[in-house]
């Protein structure tokens, strides 16, 4: 078989009747099109028989058939149909045809006009989902929380698509963080190296045969999945505020139910932060950088913390004397630099990955 220009990596469980309506019609589109490709369907082990339906359709298709054990996630799937692609471009898309094979061709064009990865978006002008209300939150609350910490997935309007073509040496060093996950597009979008990106409207169609296998637990794996691809930066900026919240919280207490000193309450409020940035930094933010001991580290953070604090209150003061007279300005611009400089310090210095 020559070399296809386009592999439709599509998973499959329990999609019998949309598999083969699937590959019937995405055939129709490519020849009408006048576009190479092949299809690796990615099946775990379906107990309705869609792995023998598509054996059948083998003798008449360029498709391949991988065959996991069990159900092991979609992304996963994604990631395995992928060794068996042999196209330049790659695209992703559901058997269940909610993503119609006639869109397949435009992603492409956009490809030759030069995009590494173009989306099928739900979201842009043209597109649209014929969700019931309570999908319809659920999505656009995963939306906001992906644009909120994935600064990459910002670029997009529907960072939540599973329809996308993307060429394949984007995606192929890629180890995705959530094997379970639904959202195959964020680990691309957040780890893939992709020059630019344009998205296609399409109409998400309503389910006819079958059902949607996304449940309660696809949602939990979500949440990780997001957590996972979280940038440090942004980890750390999140972990700073939630010590500022404890901070506050912790010297009401002291001072109006224990009735502590301003001067004892403050001091072990400002500890209480200090120890709740660590725990959450370390569990978190750089959880991959840990070497040597806890209390070691728990003493560094204090020194990159200090050095944060007193740059913080230098360049407040510099700003305001010598750039702007505004104190909300000069203190803006110090806590700033602050959490710069306590940010690279942390990093370098308090979490640096050991090397080998
Ligand atoms: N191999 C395999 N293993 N396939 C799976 C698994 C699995 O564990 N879980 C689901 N699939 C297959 C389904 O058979 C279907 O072809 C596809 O993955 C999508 O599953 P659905 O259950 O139909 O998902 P959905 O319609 O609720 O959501 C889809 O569309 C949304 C909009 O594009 C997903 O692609 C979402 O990620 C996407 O946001
Ligand atoms: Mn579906």
């Amino acid at each position: 078989m020559v070399k296809p220009e386009v592999t439709v990596i599509t998973p499959t469980y329990n999609e019998r009747e949309n598999v083969v309506k699937l590959i019937e019609e995405l055939d129709r589109c490519f020849k009408e099109a006048g576009i190479t490709y092949e299809v690796v369907v990615v099946d775990d082990n379906s107990p309705d028989g869609t792995a023998e339906a598509v054996e059948g359709l083998m003798s008449k298709y360029p498709v391949k058939l991988v065959r996991r054990p069990s159900k092991l996630g979609l992304t996963s799937a994604v990631f395995d149909g992928l060794k068996y692609a042999e196209g330049t471009y790659v695209v992703v898309m559901d058997a269940d045809l909610q993503h119609p094979p006639e869109v397949v061709p435009k992603l492409y064009v956009k490809a030759l006009e030069g995009y590494d990865l173009v989306i099928a978006s739900r979201y842009v002008s043209g597109g649209s989902a014929k969700f019931p209300l309570h999908r319809l939150i659920v999505s656009l609350g995963a939306t906001l929380i992906a644009r909120v910490l994935i600064p990459k997935a910002r670029k997009v309007k529907d960072p939540m698509s599973g329809f996308f073509l993307v060429k394949k040496d984007v995606i192929s060093k890629i180890t995705p963080t959530s094997p379970k996950s639904y959202k195959v597009l964020l680990e691309v979008l957040a780890l893939g190296s992709y020059r630019n990106v344009y998205e296609v409207p399409y109409e998400f169609r309503e389910r006819v045969v079958g059902k949607s296998k996304l449940g309660f637990k696809t949602m939990l794996n979500y949440v990780k999945q997001v957590l996972n691809l979280t940038p440090d930066y942004v980890r750390f900026a999140l972990v700073g505020a939630s010590g500022t919240v404890v901070n506050l919280g912790v010297l009401a207490v002291l001072r109006y139910v224990a009735n502590l000193t301003h001067e004892i309450a403050s001091a072990l409020a400002i500890e209480a932060s200090i120890i709740n940035n660590f725990v959450w930094n370390d569990l978190w933010t750089f959880k991959g950088g840990r070497s040597g001991s806890v209390a070691s580290r728990l003493i560094k953070f204090h020194f990159s913390s200090a050095v944060g604090v007193i740059t913080q209150y230098v360049i407040s003061l510099t700003t305001y004397y010598y750039i702007v007279r505004n104190s909300i300005i000069a203190q803006s611009i110090g806590i700033l630099t602050g959490f710069i400089i306590n940010y690279v310090l942390s990093k370098k210095f308090v979490w640096s990955p050991r090397r080998f």
